[in-house]
């Protein structure tokens, strides 16, 4: 596996808050790698460190070497848009190109290539000014595309169109590194994910592996309105799920259990999601 990037044992406080503690993970050359973790757990701040050089402990490499020497190889599209809302999309790109000094015939193919309107951006929609700032990413050539949070608040049409485009960036060999509280978008578009929360990396690997390596087998969810959370249940939207090994043994003690909690609608047995084993791992929900 030809590896990219290399981070070793990343730190970081704000004052007395440790928001990173000893973070370590590969990216791979045409890889799409997530960080995935609730709000707070440390992505953006992973990211300004990489992209930004905010300082931090510990040690990064691009390429084999430090990542100080390499950050030009980098797009970095963060989470807060950078492009001025009274430029049309390509003086956007233009201003861009110029700042990176790039032939401003690459901004021209990148308005093509995404299929990006001249407009102003005020007048673009969330998803085309998402796409936009993707394009801005990419204008450097960069190895590798770092993503804040790409798709959140978009619309699901919308959302899969920037997929698309992610997975466009792969397929030109360039590596991904994107982060991400959903769960579809890693299981979608990772081919490996870290799980983050508290400035931890809790475990590595890809979906299927994560999944695999679940100590549960099983869900038993059940659907319908509950007036409390019964010891060993945990909520999901409005259901009451219980994680077992044992399902068959399970599903009558559990049914008689929630059915004093209120009224049940529907039992479901399932196999885990990502969701879930990240909930069994870390006691949180990624979306809140
Ligand atoms: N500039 C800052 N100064 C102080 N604390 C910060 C700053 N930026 C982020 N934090 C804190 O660091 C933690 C991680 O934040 P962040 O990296 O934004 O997480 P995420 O992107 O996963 O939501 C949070 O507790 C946040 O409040
Ligand atoms: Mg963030």
């Amino acid at each position: 596996m030809d590896e990219l990037l290399r981070v070793e044992s990343v730190t970081k406080f704000y004052g007395r808050k440790k928001v990173l503690d000893k973070v370590s993970f590969t990216v791979n050359r045409g890889e799409i790698f997530g960080l995935l973790g609730p709000n707070g757990a440390g992505k953006t701040t992973l990211m300004k460190i990489l992209a930004e050089g905010i300082s931090y402990r510990g040690m990064v490499f691009l390429s084999g070497e430090s990542i100080e020497k390499r950050r030009f190889q980098i797009g970095y599209c963060p989470q807060d848009e950078m492009i001025y809302r009274d430029l049309s999309a390509y003086d956007n790109l233009r201003f861009y190109a110029q700042l990176l000094r790039v032939d401003r015939k690459k901004a021209k193919e990148l308005m093509r290539e995404f299929d990006i309107p001249n407009k102003k951006v005020e007048q673009l929609s969330g998803g085309m000014r998402k796409k936009l700032s993707v394009a801005i990413s990419l204008l450097g050539n960069p190895e590798i595309l770092i993503l804040d949070e790409p798709t959140v608040g978009l619309d699901v049409e919308t959302r899969r169109e920037v997929w698309h485009i992610i997975k466009k960036v792969k397929s030109e060999g360039k590596s991904v590194l994107l982060s991400t509280h959903y769960m579809e978008e890693a299981e979608t578009l990772c081919d490996r994910v870290a799980i983050i929360n508290d400035g931890k990396i809790i475990d590595i690997g890809t979906v299927d592996e994560l999944k695999k390596k679940s100590k549960i087998k099983s869900a038993i969810e059940i659907r319908g309105i509950f007036n409390m959370i019964p010891e060993g249940f945990v909520q999901e939207g409005s259901s009451l799920v219980f994680y077992t090994n044992t399902p068959k043994e399970d599903i009558k003690k559990v049914v008689d259990i929630v059915g004093k909690c209120g009224e049940i609608k529907e039992v479901i047995l399932r196999e885990p999601t990502l969701e879930d084993v990240f909930l069994q791992l870390t006691g949180r929900r990624l979306e809140g």
